[in-house]
């Protein structure tokens, strides 16, 4: 099927509507993704005909429900190259996947003295886990450091990973300066040193075909919000073995298999991870999404995204004053383009941009430790996705000559 991004713009409902009296473009797909009909859908008719609690009920409801719950899970394991859908665990999305592996893997395995590996270019949320983790358990934080276009320096890589490192955490892509990152080469220089490799895989399954086997890593985290599904689904994918050995995150309903006065045994994989009723029309939506974006194809949308990124750096770089962090090459950035532009503060740009019915996000992303490095607090950030023309990024270039017309 050729690409046509007007027709699949159409499929976004959120898309046609003016904003500040403008027709919108939206660039902040990054922060969260639109949602096609597709997907709107699917919430729509599990919750009109199917809506019961899943692996409960023996009722034609329940059934349905399960069904659709499991068979969506079957969909995301698929997506991203899993032998087994029982390896991917339901979660609220990318934070809540990398909390679960390092409060219940980092808890059993993570010893004082031992060493985590991050790098600075990490979203928060691949830090503050860790964190939390070493100071419970007085083990160590080292980080790789980035050059000046926001890429992994890896060749400290040798000296960092030690006898003592017991997990590299890493992003696939980072959201702050669209980097994307070595992560197959740093999972086997990982595991050359018997490190458990932890991938935040938020911006990543988004924009390219993930294959965890290929890459070869341990766990995969990913957000169903940023790839067209519904906000707070999402997934971890484990190695069988490590979700097997590991003691499960949270108690409660669905997680057990005998529970007794004073302990309880639990259920297998996937459900010994997901106590309580799950965000089950999340899951089903996230499927939806997941066949949504399948019947597009990565590669056409992966190739769409690329065109559009070396139409927005030449438009946007030629811009008086503008700074744009990030890697040169588009083999190794993907669709956010991240800026400043002269004096102006962020906050500024996305302000005026709108008023001209453009949006993109201002701030530090949730990656403090990029903006220290650069040694600014924020920066204006435009990002890409499937439904996005180049009509958009003319609309942006013209909003951004504005702001330069007003700060000089
Ligand atoms: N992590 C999201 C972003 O990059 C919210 O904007």
């Amino acid at each position: 099927m050729t690409f046509d991004p007007l027709r699949i713009r159409s499929e976004f409902p959120a898309l046609d509507q003016n904003v500040n009296g403008k027709p919108l473009v939206y660039l902040d797909s990054a922060a969260t993704s639109q949602k096609p009909r597709h997907v709107l859908r699917a919430l729509d008719d599990y919750y009109e005909r199917d809506n019961a609690n899943v692996h409960r009920g023996i009722h034609e409801l329940s059934r349905r429900a399960t069904e659709g719950f499991e068979e969506a899970r079957g969909k995301v394991a698929r997506w991203i190259g899993a032998s087994d859908p029982a390896e991917v665990i339901w979660t609220s999305g990318t934070t809540g996947s990398i909390n679960l592996v390092a409060s219940a893997w980092g808890l059993d395995n993570v010893r004082a003295g031992d060493e985590i590996l991050l790098s600075v270019l990490e979203h928060h949320s691949n830090i503050v886990p860790w964190q939390l983790l070493a100071r419970r358990t007085g083990a160590k934080l080292r980080y790789v450091e980035i050059d000046e276009q926001g890429r992994l320096i890896l060749d400290d890589l040798d000296s960092l990973l030690t006898d003592r490192t017991k997990v590299v955490a890493i992003s696939h892509v980072s959201n702050a300066l669209g980097t994307v990152n070595p992560v197959k080469r740093i999972a086997a220089a990982a595991h050359a040193r018997g490190a458990v490799v932890v991938v935040d895989g938020a911006q990543g399954a988004v924009h390219t075909k993930v294959d965890v086997q290929d890459l070869g890593v341990d766990f995969y985290a990913l957000s169903g919000h940023k790839m067209c599904g519904p906000t707070g689904s999402g997934a971890l994918w484990g190695r069988r073995d490590l979700l097997e050995a590991m003691s499960p995150y949270q108690g409660g309903g669905e997680m057990i298999h005998f529970v007794h006065r004073d302990e309880s045994t639990w259920a297998e994989l996937p459900h010994k991870f997901e106590a309580g009723t799950p965000n089950i029309a999340g899951a089903i939506g996230l499927g939806a999404a997941v066949d949504f974006l399948s019947e597009i194809g990565m590669d056409a949308i992966q190739a769409h995204e690329r065109r559009l990124m070396e139409y927005a750096l030449e438009k946007v770089g030629a811009l008086d004053g503008i700074r744009i962090y990030g890697p040169e090459s588009l083999d190794e950035h993907s669709a956010v383009v991240s800026f400043t532009l002269g004096d102006a503060h962020p906050h500024d740009i996305s302000t005026i941009l709108d008023a001209e019915g453009i949006a993109i996000r201002a701030g530090h992303h949730c990656a403090q430790l990029v903006m220290k490095r650069y040694g600014v607090s924020a920066t204006a950030r435009a990002s890409f996705y499937l439904y996005n023309t180049e009509e958009d990024v003319d609309r942006l270039v013209e909003g951004l000559g504005l702001v330069v017309g007003i700060f000089g």
